[in-house]
């Protein structure tokens, strides 16, 4: 297990588990941006992203520099954990959970994908159960949002689906081309309305202390 409190947290559901991703989990995530399965179509994420990389090898290598980064910038008014999905022992996606905080408002916001092969069988809407409740439960988060396109079927029916109320258009631009993206939000009081107590949290308190939440 990594000594690091932020790659030890872990997520565990019924169905899947969020792992801090460490180097060696995402050497095996890697296979899947290689291939171009974290990508879809329509174009799920806005521009810039190494996602859209067109060649396989500086994609990956561009993923992993971007994560690092992400890492780097931390600090306990705004950071991002990066998680593995894990299904059945097997890294599938990612789930990130990217934290603000201003005064008493700690505001999460998410961002996945899954690869295509596991997409449709319910894993994407498991993932972001778990993520809220590591973020309300855990770090005692006040809201969540989301955004996505407006034609990503699949990410605005789980924001639908676990109680996020639409907040508004704006409009992004996605391989260079603007298109309209519809918000989301979710409070804590309507989560708290909907938990779950079939998930479980392992190593919050250490992570949570390291974020200064
Ligand atoms: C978004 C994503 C993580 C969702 O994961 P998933 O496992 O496919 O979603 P689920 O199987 O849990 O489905 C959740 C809901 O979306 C619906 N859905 C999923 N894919 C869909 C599609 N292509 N078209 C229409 N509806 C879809 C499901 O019917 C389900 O609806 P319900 O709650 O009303 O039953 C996954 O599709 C993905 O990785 N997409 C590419 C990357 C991406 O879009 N990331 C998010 C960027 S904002």
């Amino acid at each position: 297990m990594s000594t690091d409190p932020l790659l030890a947290l872990t997520v565990t559901t019924p169905v899947l588990q969020l792992c801090g991703a460490t180097e060696e989990l995402l050497d095996r995530l890697a296979a899947h941006v290689r291939n171009g399965q974290a990508d879809a179509e329509p174009p799920p994420f806005d521009d810039p992203i190494s996602l859209y990389e067109a060649d396989p090898e500086l994609r990956v290598q561009k993923w992993r520099q971007g994560i690092n980064r992400g890492r780097v910038r931390f600090d306990s008014d705004s950071w991002r954990l990066y998680f593995a999905v894990v299904v059945d022992g097997e890294p599938v996606g990612m789930q990130d959970l990217l934290g603000a905080r201003d005064g008493n408002d700690r505001t999460v916001t998410t961002f996945s994908w899954l690869a295509a092969a596991f997409r449709g069988r319910g894993i994407g809407r498991e993932m972001r159960h778990a993520i809220l409740h590591l973020a309300f439960d855990g770090l005692g988060a006040s809201e969540a949002t989301s955004s996505a396109f407006t034609d990503n079927s699949g990410s605005n029916a789980v924001s639908r689906a676990l109680g996020y109320e639409p907040d508004g258009i704006e409009w992004q631009t996605r391989r260079g081309q603007r298109a309209p993206m519809q918000r989301w939000r979710l409070t804590r009081a309507v989560w708290q309305r909907e938990r779950r107590d079939d998930i479980r949290l392992d190593d919050v308190q250490a992570a949570s202390v390291r974020l200064g939440w």
